[in-house]
């Protein structure tokens, strides 16, 4: 026995092409690691040319030639991601899918405003904001030529407490998820977020305090441990999935229930 909604969490991306951004480590990595598992063929897309190779040859060797193509781009330049996103369709045929994953995100944008250059909160903006904005602009004629498709911008917590530059960016990012899901609406292109909370992973503690962590996951948080990438992948798979189908403009927070709110 079936049932559609059963069907429908399955994530079969066979034939789907995913665009994902900042794909050569982190989140975006496994993003592109679970959906070429999940079926599809990604495009790593990352400032860090080796690091983006390595990663799609990894892929090509787990799943084949055709699985994942290496592109060398800065999200902040619409140039480059112009000329990112026509190598991905020449060379794969189109695209579906895209993550809006790159970001800048040290703790060093974690300060207030008044610490922090002008020249640093505008390089910030560029990548969080402006890479979205570029990213999505153009995929979409890409995506509506297949008949639409799903974006996933990846925000955070940070934009739910919006008390930093960086937690200024992402809340722009919530805003732009919003405003995307309206305007490609029409080409059948559902626009969703997620907003990670406090990841376990390595890099991510490294600028942390150890009695802010242990507060934040013991007192702040309801779910009393450390996110993985594999919550965070999960969502992406069901952002990206059928499933998800009738959800447009919608930011899941995935984060142990930190920040509460309406
Ligand atoms: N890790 C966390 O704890 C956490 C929590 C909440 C939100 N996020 C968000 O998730 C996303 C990924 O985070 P991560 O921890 O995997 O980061 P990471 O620093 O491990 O990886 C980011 C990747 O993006 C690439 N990149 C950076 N700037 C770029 C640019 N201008 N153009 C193209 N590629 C660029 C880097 O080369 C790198 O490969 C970011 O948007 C971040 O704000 C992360």
């Amino acid at each position: 026995m079936t049932h559609p909604a059963v069907e429908d969490l399955k994530p079969d991306l066979n034939g789907k092409v995913a665009f994902i951004t900042g794909a050569g480590q982190g989140f975006g990595r496994d993003f592109a690691e679970a959906i070429a598992t999940a079926g599809g063929a990604v495009v790593i897309c990352d400032i860090d040319e080796p690091a983006a190779r390595k990663a799609a040859e990894a892929i090509v060797r787990q799943h084949g030639e055709g699985r994942a193509l290496a592109v060398r781009a800065d999200v902040a330049d619409e140039n480059q991601v112009k000329a990112a996103v026509a190598a991905a369709v020449e060379n794969l045929g189109g695209i579906d899918i895209l993550v809006n994953n790159a970001g800048k995100h040290l703790t060093k944008y974690n300060q207030p405003f008044g610490k922090l250059s002008r020249e640093d909160v505008r390089a910030m903006m560029e990548v969080n904001f402006m890479g979205v904005v570029n990213c999505t602009l153009a995929c979409r004629d890409a995506m509506a030529a297949r008949g639409g498709g799903s974006v996933v911008n990846i925000a955070s917590i940070g934009g739910h407490l919006s008390s930093t530059p960086y937690g200024v960016s992402k809340l722009a990012v919530r805003g732009l998820t919003i405003a995307f899901a309206s305007e490609l609406a029409d080409a059948n292109i559902r626009v969703n977020a997620i907003s990670p909370g406090l990841m376990g992973t390595e890099a991510a503690l490294a600028d942390l305090p150890g009695d802010f962590v242990a507060r934040f996951r013991d007192e702040l948080q309801l779910v009393h441990r450390l996110g993985r990438v594999e919550d965070i992948t999960a969502a992406v798979l069901y952002l990206c999935s059928p499933a998800s189908n009738f959800m447009t403009g919608e930011t899941l927070k995935v984060s142990g229930g930190y920040p509460l709110g309406i």
